[in-house]
């Protein structure tokens, strides 16, 4: 059980990985891009890029993969490397702490091997710094001695490619986004292709799944396969005890009410804080960090893993004066829309006609 509401670690909901996702998701990692569902832009212009760099025998140019966890940056970056046919690396901005860190494992590399780094707007500057020549001229500079007698000696490095990842493109410094050649910008999926993927995923560990009770699971998902494939992992269980095995339309409905998730995937957490603005403070302006100490959590969690999605399906509006529920999220809720934001909403539909 969480230990707090607020602990994401527990959230079934929660696009970050939590405990128990990275065996589904090894397993489920499709290897190719024919394989790779969704993502049509990101994975036609890949695919071009994948093709011209085999055609002049060169490693692919640095690639930047951004937008909201759970989409499958991890997932596309191993498919680069098994469609370059090269080794992949990978590691984490925070895991690595030193200059020394990268540049031992820039070196232990091999020629065209894919270095992959996740959460690549954690990487510390100096860390940065050994980065840049590193992309942008395969050489790595190390500084030896200290004070007047210290020199710098270039080391070659053999030619790579850099795929990063990041949730926050806008964190990355300008230096080290100029020096990505490929921005693939990952969108949130639509149910039709989270629906595929739970076909998918069914298929691979053999849990019988109807159309109908995956399209549910895929309209509660919030856009994001690896909700989807942790949701179809705890309904797989309802189904077996409180049905015959197959997850249907009505397993699916009745499991995911049990969890307390809503027909948009909206849990406890999102209610609760969307009822805090609406009941406190007549539906907003609210600042955040009074909403946080209203709900008992902190300003950054709310922004970085409750608003997101709330934002993202037109619930929630970050105005200079704070934070606002919108009528639809009121609808959605049941509730009476308060006056306070009807006006603004009417101003706004008035200025859009
Ligand atoms: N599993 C998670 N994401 C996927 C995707 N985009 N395509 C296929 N399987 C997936």
């Amino acid at each position: 059980m969480p230990q707090n509401e607020f602990d994401f670690e527990n959230r079934i909901v929660a696009p970050e990985s939590i405990n128990g996702d990275s065996d589904i998701e090894f397993s489920l990692r499709p290897k190719t891009l024919r394989e790779y569902i969704g993502q049509p832009k990101a994975k036609e212009n890949l695919s071009i890029y994948i093709q011209a760099a085999q055609g002049r025998d060169e490693p692919l140019d640095h690639v930047l993969l951004y937008g909201p966890p759970g989409l499958g940056k991890t997932t596309l970056a191993g498919i680069i490397a098994n469609e370059m046919n090269v080794n992949i690396r990978i590691t984490s901005g925070p895991a690595i702490e030193r200059p020394g860190d990268l540049a031992a494992l820039l070196t232990n590399l091999n020629e065209n091997d894919i270095l992959f780094i996740d959460e690549i707007h954690r990487l510390s500057r100096a860390v940065e710094e050994v980065l840049y020549p590193a992309m942008e001229d395969y050489s790595l500079d190390i500084i030896i001695g200290k004070g007047p007698s210290a020199r710098s000696i270039r080391i070659d490095l053999p030619k790579f490619t850099l795929v990063g990842a990041t949730t926050r493109a806008g964190q990355l410094t300008a230096p080290l986004r100029d020096r990505f050649g490929v921005l693939l910008r990952l969108e949130l999926y639509s149910p039709e292709e989270l629906c595929t993927i739970i076909l998918r995923s069914a298929e691979v560990f053999g849990i019988s799944c109807e159309y109908e009770g995956a399209m549910e699971l895929a309209r509660r998902s919030r856009g994001t396969p690896r909700i989807a494939n942790r949701l179809l992992k705890r309904v797989r269980d309802f189904a077996q005890v409180i049905g015959d095995g197959i997850i249907t339309r009505d397993i699916a409905d009745r499991a995911l009410s049990r969890l307390e998730i809503d027909s948009l995937g909206l849990d406890s957490i999102d209610r609760r804080m969307l009822n805090a603005i609406i009941t406190n403070y007549g539906g907003g302006p609210v600042g955040l960090e009074t909403l946080a100490a209203a709900i008992g959590e902190e300003a950054v969690t709310l922004e970085d893993v409750y608003e997101p999605y709330l934002m993202q399906i037109g619930f929630l509006s970050r105005t200079p004066r704070g934070r606002c529920v919108t009528i639809s999220a009121c609808q959605h809720l049941g509730v009476s829309v308060p006056d306070s934001i009807k006006p603004e909403e009417a101003e706004q539909l008035t200025l859009n006609y």
